[in-house]
């Protein structure tokens, strides 16, 4: 079934019909029940209407197009008003496992992206607040799109937004200057800081000139005051050292740490092209851009006491990123809670009649909760991404232990293992959607998880360690490549095949996810052929091109987790 719905869409990617949609034509496609007309069959009738043609002819037509350019296909033939195809699978095998040996982890590389440049805005933390597990999925959906990005070709460039500004320091200088014997900076790091932070809060219900002393540091920070200043980098380069830890920890890098203040001194051109445009209007002494006729409210940019905001900050920095990266795209991947903030500085962008408003897109996600239901950061029952990340790989470390005593670096696996489930689990469901986060169920290695994929990858290291040294260049001969044929080795062939066009979707929707679903039918694909074939004792006219295969499974599999963020070890 699920290998039937592959061809389809491979069969689809090769037929293009103005107007209809690849899933379209997917869904059309059917099993001839003779099949000596072909393995699979388009009716043409469904295209009539919006071709203004005959069925017969629009065949015709399209399987010249088809067989007048590269293509998987046997045979293409028009009957009927019925397109027909045929796989030829020995080849399709062939160039599959030849492409395989001579790109390796390269395989599925492409240049869809050459000359293009894509900014993506991500992780996006903030200074002196906790690395909770909400920025979970923006920092892994983003690192996730980075890198499939530069894998077909396209240029990225990955931008932590540090929300680095604000009155909120005002208040952290506050009190720290009048609690900081209270923590431990150095033990606790930015938890001490949220600590106090908290204090704060509860302090200035009571004494509410505290918010005027803490008004009074924030303006001494603006004013560039030296004492402000350096509190103010003190917290930064605490939080910075403490997330640094953790993007570490999950491999991921950025290439500007250009946060919220680095924009201070770039609004006031465009607060100025608004005023030229006339699309200010004071109101109650503050600077809005009306969008009441777009139904939505207003976007404030300019406080009555002369304070820019987030989206003053983010208006500026769409501008410094065209100018300074030209990008094609440039993404924001943060959660739908933001939704009408970025609907709105969008809409300022296309009112001031800037045309690559339209490439600026919004990659929203739903949120992660766990099972027992803490998430709050309100109510201080923060879930901070570090300590989930120790637990799973504290509990990855005793399942393992249990299932094989006798691995050698076992905390090195049980971090990749314990790492990798957070992260897959992040990257499984469609992003839009609200998830629940278990321990035990990222960690089954017998369900959708990434342990599971890992396993099976190390199941094939496993089967390759023990083939020893076999020739996987040399290119194949038809007899060999028979020794694939069968319903699980042509689907596992299959779904090799389609590699690089499934990182293409997943960029083109957004949805890394894509990629890891991908991973988990590899994984269950090539686990039934396991079950079904013999491979390290095959007949010898098949062992070699069995083993290839095992190969190609591992190098697809290892290289997709790279893409989604999860480690893969050799063993486990
Ligand atoms: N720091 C913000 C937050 O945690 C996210 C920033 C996202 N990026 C942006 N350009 N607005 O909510």
């Amino acid at each position: 079934m699920e290998n039937t719905d592959i061809r389809k869409a491979e069969i689809a990617s090769y037929v293009k019909v103005e107007g209809v949609s690849a899933e379209e034509i997917a869904s059309y496609i059917v099993i001839p029940p003779d099949t000596a007309m072909g393995d699979y069959a388009l009716p043409c009738f469904r295209f009539a209407k919006i071709l203004r043609k005959p069925p017969v002819a629009i065949a015709e037509e399209l399987a010249r197009a088809i067989k007048g350019g590269e293509n998987p296909f046997a045979s293409v033939e028009a009957v009927n008003g019925y397109l027909n195809f045929k796989f030829d699978r020995t080849a399709e095998a062939g160039r599959v496992l030849k492409e395989i040996a001579e790109k390796g982890s390269d395989y599925g590389a492409s240049n869809e992206g050459a000359g293009k440049t894509v900014c993506i805005d991500y992780s996006s933390i903030n200074i002196a607040k906790p690395f909770h597990i909400g920025h979970l999925s923006s920092t892994v959906i983003g690192a996730a799109l980075y890198r499939m990005y530069k894998k077909l070709g396209y240029n990225a460039v990955g931008i932590n937004h540090l929300g680095d500004w604000g009155t909120q320091f005002g208040k952290l200088i506050v009190a720290y200057k009048k609690w900081s014997d209270e923590i431990d900076l150095e033990k606790e790091g930015v938890m001490g800081l949220t600590k106090i932070y908290v204090k704060f809060h509860a302090e200035a219900e009571e004494h509410p000139e505290l918010e005027d002393e803490a008004r009074a540091w924030f303006k001494k920070i603006e004013d560039g005051d030296k004492e402000a200043l350096k509190l103010y980098e003190l917290f930064k380069e605490i939080t910075l050292n403490e997330v640094g830890k953790v993007y570490t920890r999950l491999g991921i890098a950025f290439d500007s740490y250009n946060g919220e203040a680095f924009y201070n001194d770039k609004m006031t051109p465009v607060l100025d092209a608004l005023e030229a445009k006339n699309l200010i209007t004071v109101s109650d002494g503050a600077k809005i851009v009306d969008l009441n006729e777009y139904g939505m409210s207003p976007c404030l940019l300019v406080k009555a006491d002369g304070a820019t905001l987030y989206a003053t900050r983010d208006l500026a920095a769409a501008f410094y990123r065209k100018q300074t990266y030209d990008f094609y795209k440039c993404l924001y991947v943060v959660a739908y809670q933001q939704n009408l903030h970025f609907k709105q500085f969008f809409k300022v962008i296309e009112l001031m009649g800037e045309s690559w408003y339209k490439d600026l897109v919004h990659v929203p996600f739903g949120m992660v909760s766990l099972e027992d239901g803490t998430m709050s950061t309100r109510k201080g029952k923060v879930v901070w991404l570090k300590d989930v990340l120790d637990k799973s790989v504290e509990k990855s470390l005793k399942i393992i232990s249990e299932k094989s005593a006798g691995l050698k670096n076992k905390a090195d696996v049980a971090e990749k293992v314990g790492i990798g489930a957070v992260v897959f689990f992040a990257l499984t469901n469609n992003r839009i959607k609200d998830i629940t986060f278990s321990y035990d169920k990222v960690l089954n290695f017998d369900g959708e998880t990434g342990p599971y994929v890992q396993y099976t990858n190390a199941r094939c290291m496993s089967v390759l360690r023990k083939a020893g040294a076999v020739d996987l260049v040399t290119p194949f001969a038809s007899e060999e490549l028979e020794g694939l044929n069968g319903k699980e080795g042509e689907e596992l062939v299959s779904l090799i095949g389609r590699f690089s066009s499934v990182i293409s979707d997943a960029i083109a929707k957004y949805e890394p996810s894509i990629v890891t679903r991908y991973l988990i039918e590899l994984a269950r694909s090539f686990n039934r052929y396991y079950l079904e074939n013999r491979i390290l004792n095959a007949e010898e006219k098949y062992r070699r091109a069995r083993i290839a295969l095992v190969n190609a499974v591992h190098v697809v599999l290892e290289e997709g987790m790279r893409l989604i963020g999860v480690r893969a070890p050799e063993e486990m």
